[in-house]
């Protein structure tokens, strides 16, 4: 047994306030059930800070001001589960509803404002400026603007970088879509065109605490992110979601087992079984 798997033991008032800090800076509650969850996504960073377990790591977390190391433990707990047309009924609505109707009242001015609000490694808002692509050449003369954040820079990183390993490329794109969109690398890497990046901007942005200047969104993605937090820390992201939908044009959709019903703020309306959300 190695020095790092005999000493991970965590004492639970570590872990308590491990977790406290988890969600305090990004909203992620876990409760002590998910103890192992803490010994093996942290075990190779401890290793990597030259701490001798997770305990110590933890134990330094807890005791020292919020800092990178900090972030990559954050990011290391966070679930970034995703691909490419993720639960597809949604796009299809987009697809179908809510890209019509935006061409339509968008008209005058020629431009469409879509944040996908926890992007990942940036499958959601590729799938987005793909079905824009194929879907609706219009496009190409309008002011398209994709802002897709996450508070991950690893993750960040990747979605930049528009590569994807052959299992990710298989999950949720056609071979055709693959042939069309993506250059196959000598490392057996994929690509995605540049002509697809061109409408996304990624950047850092953490829901909970920085509120950076954003316009008014015609359509936003919050998927399959606010099932991690509490009440709370729901309303909180909630009311910066409130701030940047457009009043008049704005979509909000859900991941597809979240709902916001609680919040009066926000109409649920349901179209081909996929349900979206408007200001009241
Ligand atoms: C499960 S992924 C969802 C990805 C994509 N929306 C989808 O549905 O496929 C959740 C993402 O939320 C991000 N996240 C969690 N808390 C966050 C916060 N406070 N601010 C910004 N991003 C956050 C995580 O880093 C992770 O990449």
């Amino acid at each position: 047994m190695s020095l790092l798997e005999s000493t991970t033991d965590l004492d639970p008032k570590e872990l308590g306030l491990f977790f406290s800090l988890l969600e305090a800076n990004t909203g992620i509650a876990l409760d002590a059930t998910k103890a192992y969850l803490v010994n093996s996504r942290l075990s190779g960073l401890a290793r990597d800070s030259a701490l001798v377990s997770v305990a110590a790591l933890v134990g330094q977390l807890n005791r020292t001001p919020v800092g990178h190391l900090h972030w990559q433990a954050f990011d290391l707990m966070a679930t970034h589960e995703t691909l490419f047309f993720r639960d597809k009924l949604p796009f299809e609505l987009i697809k179908s509803e809510i890209i019509p109707k935006l061409l339509n009242v968008n008209a005058g001015r020629r431009e469409l404002n879509i944040w996908c609000a926890a992007a990942s490694t940036g499958q959601e808002p590729y799938s987005l400026a793909i079905l824009l692509q194929e879907e609706f050449p219009v496009l190409q003369n309008w002011q398209v603007r994709i802002h897709a954040t996450d508070m991950s820079e690893s993750c960040l990183a990747q979605a930049r970088s528009g590569l994807y390993n052959p299992i990710e490329i298989n999950r949720g794109l056609s071979q055709a879509q693959i042939k069309l969109h993506f250059d196959v690398l000598e490392t057996g890497q994929f690509r995605i065109q540049s002509t697809l990046q061109q409408w996304i901007q990624f950047y850092r942005l953490n829901l909970l605490k920085e509120s950076p200047k954003l316009p008014l969104f015609d359509l936003i993605l919050l998927r399959n992110t606010l099932i991690y937090f509490n009440r709370e820390k729901k309303m909180a992201v909630l009311k910066k979601i409130h701030d940047h939908l457009s009043h008049e044009t704005g979509y909000l959709m859900l991941g597809s087992s979240e709902s916001i019903l609680f919040d009066n703020r926000f109409i649920a309306s349901r179209s081909d079984r996929v349900t979206y959300y408007r200001k009241v």
